[in-house]
């Protein structure tokens, strides 16, 4: 390699969307004949890719811009920038707060990091690119994967559900589906290349195949990828469990492919917060939904998210969830404290449960899993 090649330092934070986001960005910088590097002092260019959908998720980024601000000091030519979700939610904010930031990039403008990224090199420039790109990459299978054997592959971005307590949909969009010839084609190319096992991924995955000029849906797409020959597994995140069609647990049950491990977020048990969550499905109708996955799907395992301390949640709402959580014996729980993010809804409503609150329905719901670990 030249000794003049730019070395790249990129880190990521946030969701799979987020990391794929990060590995066609290093696919780009590679094909740009940038170099990737494993630390911040061997880089030319410093890249975080930041999630905003907790505060505490925020703070790893304004740490680690913290911690690179001595190397830029030092040398001025280092180019610093923020991406992703968390470039979305403070734009020229972070530009202002930080002047050792040059490149401030949103969600739906990574893609272009390269053009962006030239430009601040060449030019000098600070760059602020944010808001909407609506349009997909036909190909993402050049993205540089972290792993060589299972990949990240969208297929849809954006959100429509605006759940109270998420700003996912002020960041990353409305939904838009990617057509299926690109999916199918890329997870035929990712196969060739060594890759066996697929995560498809979207916000709501099932709300797939909703704008597109083709007639499909989430099942109808799942029935064309299990066809993709040498192909061995295929997951998927996030289904939304107000709409999964019957449809889609047929398909699910009946093709082998398909990996019978689903990620069903409950995030509440009480209907009273889940309806101020903006849910659109109750306890009742949730654990319906798993009993039919159960009986259609021998062996099924369900994984969770469960947000706890979402505002005005009473001991008796959070015992709602533990008896839930409890009685459906999820495999894995991702349970999370809520912190307000506005423009989210619920930033309006009182963040009225106190930290130490929080803290301990957080370490009742995670002891569930610690014994179940020990068990193991
Ligand atoms: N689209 C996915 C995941 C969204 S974000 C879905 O609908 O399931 C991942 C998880 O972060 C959510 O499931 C939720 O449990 C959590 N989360 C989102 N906003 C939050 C907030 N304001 N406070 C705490 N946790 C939050
Ligand atoms: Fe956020 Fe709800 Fe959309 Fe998931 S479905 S990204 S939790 S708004
Ligand atoms: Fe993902 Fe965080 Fe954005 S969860 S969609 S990286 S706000």
């Amino acid at each position: 390699m030249n000794k003049d090649t730019r070395k790249v330092f990129l880190k990521t934070f946030g969701c799979q969307m987020n990391f794929l986001d990060s590995e066609v960005v290093a696919g780009v910088l590679a094909g740009d004949g940038f170099e990737l590097v494993d630390s911040p002092g061997k880089a030319d260019v410093i890249l975080f890719n930041g999630c905003s959908v907790r505060r505490h998720a925020e703070e790893r980024v304004w740490g680690g811009l913290g911690a690179v601000k001595k190397l830029k000091a030092k040398n001025g030519k280092i180019k610093i920038g923020v991406l992703g979700c968390i470039a979305e939610t403070h734009r020229d904010e972070i530009l202002r707060r930080f002047p050792h930031v040059d490149l401030v990039v949103g969600p739906r403008r990574v893609k272009d990091i390269g053009i962006f990224l030239a430009e601040v090199i060449n030019k000098g420039n600070r760059l602020l690119a944010l808001g909407e790109d609506n349009t997909f990459l036909k190909d993402e299978s050049f993205a540089l994967r972290r792993s060589k054997t299972d990949a990240f592959v969208r297929i849809m971005v954006g959100c429509n559900n605006f759940c109270s307590y998420c700003i996912v949909p002020y960041l990353r969009g409305r939904e838009k589906s990617r057509p299926s010839v690109d999916i199918l084609r890329e997870i035929s190319a990712l196969v060739a290349k060594g890759y066996q096992e697929v995560m498809l991924l979207g916000q709501n995955v099932n709300s797939y195949g909703k704008g597109l000029e083709e007639n499909t849906d989430f099942a109808g797409l799942l029935e064309k990828a299990v066809k993709v020959s040498r192909l061995k597994r295929i997951r998927f995140m996030t289904p939304h469990p107000k709409d999964i069609s019957s449809k889609l647990i047929k398909v699910i049950a009946n093709e082998e492919k398909i990996v019978k491990h689903i990620h069903l977020p409950l995030q509440s048990g009480s209907d009273r917060i889940l309806r101020l969550m903006k849910r659109g499905y109750s306890s009742g109708s949730y654990l319906r939904l798993v009993d039919r996955l159960r009986q259609a799907i021998p062996g099924v395992r369900f994984s969770t998210d469960i947000i706890v301390g979402f505002p005005q949640e009473t001991r008796e709402d959070f015992e709602k969830t533990h008896n839930l959580v409890k009685k459906i014996g999820f495999d894995n729980a991702f349970i999370f404290k809520y912190s307000a993010r506005p423009p989210a809804a619920s930033a309006k409503m009182k963040d009225d449960v106190p930290l130490s609150e929080k803290e301990e329905r957080n370490q009742i719901l995670l002891a569930l899993y610690r014994r179940k670990g020990v068990k193991k």
